[in-house]
């Protein structure tokens, strides 16, 4: 398998499967993606004024959900690096206050402190340098804006972690192989095996001037949520 390392090649490979992205989502799920997003949106901020922006896009689902969820918005930005998923999710909403651009997680063209809401599900992990993600959310957002990350985490019970490796890597290839493009569904379970904890994950928000209002395990722990609020202007 060719080894995905740059952002050109992540970019690459989500062009290849945007496709039948959202279908294979909820098969590979059994559609518990939808309440995860759903649980995620729960804890968006909503008014008039509120600025949310929405980074690793993909086809907009999250964007969607906060929509069909009522949630209100002054603006709603979807950013992406992938064409082929942008294409999709300016297909799927047209609302007139939700625009969608090719942006790097790690280089957002805001200025500081001006994002009320800003969320990444399933996307995290993808991102090369996702320690800079986090530093660049923190410099967008404003204090006492909610970050909601929703990502897969390896399992911390061992029983759980053998079912799930043998889940990812051999059910989640063959069946995304056989309706997607086999190498990208390989790529998943290698991605989540070299991620941080959730744990870890919330140790560095706190570092970095975020303080942690909620986490949430689904799926015995294979998927996290955490909901942190930014408190400090530090950079
Ligand atoms: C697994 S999809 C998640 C899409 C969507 N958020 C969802 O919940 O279904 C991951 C997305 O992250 C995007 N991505 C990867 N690296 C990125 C980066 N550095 N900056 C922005 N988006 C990135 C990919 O192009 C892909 O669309």
């Amino acid at each position: 398998m060719k080894q995905i390392k740059t952002e050109k090649d992540i970019a690459h490979m989500f062009d290849s499967i945007a496709g039948r992205y959202d279908l294979l989502n909820n098969v590979l799920s059994a559609k518990q993606d939808i309440r995860w997003r759903k649980h995620l949106v729960s804890c968006l901020p909503s008014g008039s004024d509120v600025r949310f922006l929405d980074t690793a896009t993909g086809t907009g689902e999250v964007i969607k959900t906060a929509l069909d969820q009522g949630k209100q918005f002054a603006q709603v930005i979807g950013t992406d690096i992938s064409d082929g998923m942008l294409d999709l999710a300016k297909q799927k909403i047209t609302a007139p206050n939700v625009s969608f651009r090719n942006e790097q997680a790690t280089d957002i063209k805001e200025e500081d402190n001006s994002i009320d809401g800003l969320s990444i599900s399933f996307g995290l992990r993808n991102v090369v340098e996702p320690l800079k993600a986090v530093n660049e959310f923190h410099r967008v957002m404003a204090v006492g804006g909610k970050l909601l990350i929703l990502e897969f985490f390896k399992p911390k019970s061992s029983l759980m972690n053998s079912l799930y490796t043998f889940y990812f890597r051999y059910v989640l290839p063959l069946v995304g192989g056989f309706m997607s493009n086999k190498s990208a569904y390989q790529y998943l379970p290698e991605s989540v095996q070299d991620f941080m904890t959730l744990d870890e994950l919330c140790a560095y928000l706190i570092e970095r001037g975020f303080v942690i209002e909620s986490t949430k395990n689904f799926l015995f722990g294979n998927c996290g949520f955490v909901c942190a609020s930014k408190v400090s202007q530090k950079s």
